[in-house]
């Protein structure tokens, strides 16, 4: 089976791959050539655990390649996936479906033969309708079907995600599309992993929807754990009391200081104009969305109030930067809207993190160092910002760090560390909702 992933991104070379892992011959396509080039000299563009052998051993069987080259490799292609970016439109919020109808143009005149053309792309409902419009208006002979396979897959643990699912959505509108895309998932029969089929603007809607549902379990818990603030209660054994009825589950009920990433913020926004577009009301999702944005205002508040009333000319050691940790992807991460407002009231900054620095520097104010090692970043410090739960983190040389440091206050905003034991070292400990 002949698989080309146009956009060697996040989920396109994750995807590209697992198929390629499964047995298919895939080419993954990107416009930009450094990206290529990178790929072809067995450089990997993104940091993501276990990407780098699961490429290498699938380019040395001989089983995946890259290239930007069209003309040579849509015609042999038995399925096409759109994996391109969709972010938030300049302006209005909209997706921004500019990359996927480029795409679906692009691949328009080289297609031979049958081809299912699939949006694996976070795409708003009705998109893969106009993928079909364009390629049958750029090449009304096309023997092809248009299909919507959304991808659910988390960067960090992506390759599991892909390879574990615990679903696949198929949207499709013919037997022979459907036929195909059972085919090139048919390795995870093996686990027994759910193939859902349904019609295009259902698959459509479910992957809005199911990111959408998970933000607002995380901007529920991140309300709660404002009460819990006020009332003395603990918002981790809120969560769990309220996680162990199997109604509610307990995963994505971790207070912290907002969701961010390249997706749960674009898409919940898209999902809001979606509804608009559609004339119906999506009072739940502005809420989360909402929710969501004053949760990241008040960790620049507790930070505050956590050095006596101001950030001013005080030294703050920034540890984690990345939206969640193993990535390096630094899209509407907290410490975007965060680290901003304390430098402009004068907080002197330094921060570490594991993989996102290159990524962050130019998304962040000059004026932050970037330090090597967590030492050199708590070394004089009067505060210690925990933002993103990087393993590294969660065994920090707590006697160590408090006496490298010029102050004592620790600000745990993923609630990592235990109060008793912070303040067993001499901490002035604060933490989300505990
Ligand atoms: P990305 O920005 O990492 O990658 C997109 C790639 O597409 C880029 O390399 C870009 O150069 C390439 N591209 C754009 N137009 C092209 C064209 N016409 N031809 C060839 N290549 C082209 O994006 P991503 O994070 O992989 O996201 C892709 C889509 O998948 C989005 O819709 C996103 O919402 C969705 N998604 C992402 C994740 C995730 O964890 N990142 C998970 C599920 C779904
Ligand atoms: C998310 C979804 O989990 C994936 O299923 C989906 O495919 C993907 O978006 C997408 O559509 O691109 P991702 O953004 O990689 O994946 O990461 P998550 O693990 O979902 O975390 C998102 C944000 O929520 C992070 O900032 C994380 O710190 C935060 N979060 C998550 C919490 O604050 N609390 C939680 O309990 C869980």
């Amino acid at each position: 089976m002949n698989v080309v992933m146009i956009g060697a991104g996040y989920v396109g070379l994750v995807s590209g791959a697992c198929f390629a892992e499964f047995g298919a011959d895939v080419v993954c396509l990107d416009k930009d050539e450094a990206k290529i080039n990178a790929l072809l000299e067995g450089n990997i563009p993104i940091y993501e655990p276990g990407l780098d052998d699961l490429v290498k051993r699938n380019v040395d069987a001989g089983r995946l390649s890259f290239s930007t080259d069209l003309e040579s490799t849509i015609p042999a292609a038995d399925l096409i996936f759109i994996a391109v970016g969709t972010p938030t439109r300049r302006g209005d919020g909209y997706a921004d479906l500019k990359y996927v109808y480029a795409a679906a143009a692009e691949i328009a005149t080289y297609l031979q033969g049958y081809t299912v053309i699939v949006d694996k792309s976070t795409v708003p409902v009705g998109t893969a309708r106009e993928v079909h419009r364009i390629i049958k208006k750029t090449n009304p002979s096309a023997d092809f079907d248009v299909a919507s396979n959304p991808e659910f897959l988390r960067e960090g643990s992506a390759i599991g995600d892909f390879m574990r699912p615990d679903r696949v959505v198929l949207g499709v509108e013919s037997e022979r599309a459907e036929a195909k895309l059972r085919e090139l998932y048919r390795p995870l029969n093996l686990m027994e992993a759910p193939i859902h089929v349904t019609d295009l603007e259902s698959a459509e809607i479910i992957k809005y929807a199911a990111n959408a549902f998970l933000a607002t379990k995380i901007s529920f818990i991140n309300e709660i754990s404002q009460l819990c603030e006020k009332t003395g209660a603990d918002v981790h054994s809120v969560a769990k009391g309220m996680g162990l009825d199997g109604r509610i589950g307990k995963k994505f009920l971790h207070a912290g200081p907002g969701y961010g990433g390249s997706c749960f913020p674009k898409d919940t926004v898209a999902l809001i104009r979606m509804a608009q577009e559609h004339g119906v009301s999506s009072r739940i999702i502005e809420s989360v969305v909402e929710v969501n944005a004053s949760q990241k205002a008040r960790m620049v508040s507790k930070i505050r109030e956590a050095l006596g009333g101001s950030e001013a000319d005080k030294t703050i050691a920034v540890l984690g930067l990345t939206f969640k940790p193993e990535t390096d992807d630094m899209r509407d991460a907290p410490a975007l809207a965060i680290l901003p407002a304390l430098v402009d009231k004068g907080a002197l900054i330094k921060a570490h993190d594991p993989q996102g620095i290159e990524e962050a520097k130019p998304l962040l104010p000059d004026s932050i160092a970037y330090m090597d090692s967590i030492n050199e970043t708590v070394k004089d410090a009067d505060a210690i910002v925990l933002l993103t739960e990087w393993n590294q983190y969660r065994g920090l040389d707590l006697a160590k760090i408090k006496s490298m440091m010029k102050g004592k206050v620790f600000i745990d905003l993923r609630n990592v560390y235990e109060r008793h034991l912070m303040e067993e070292h001499g901490f002035d400990y604060t933490c989300i909702g505990r």
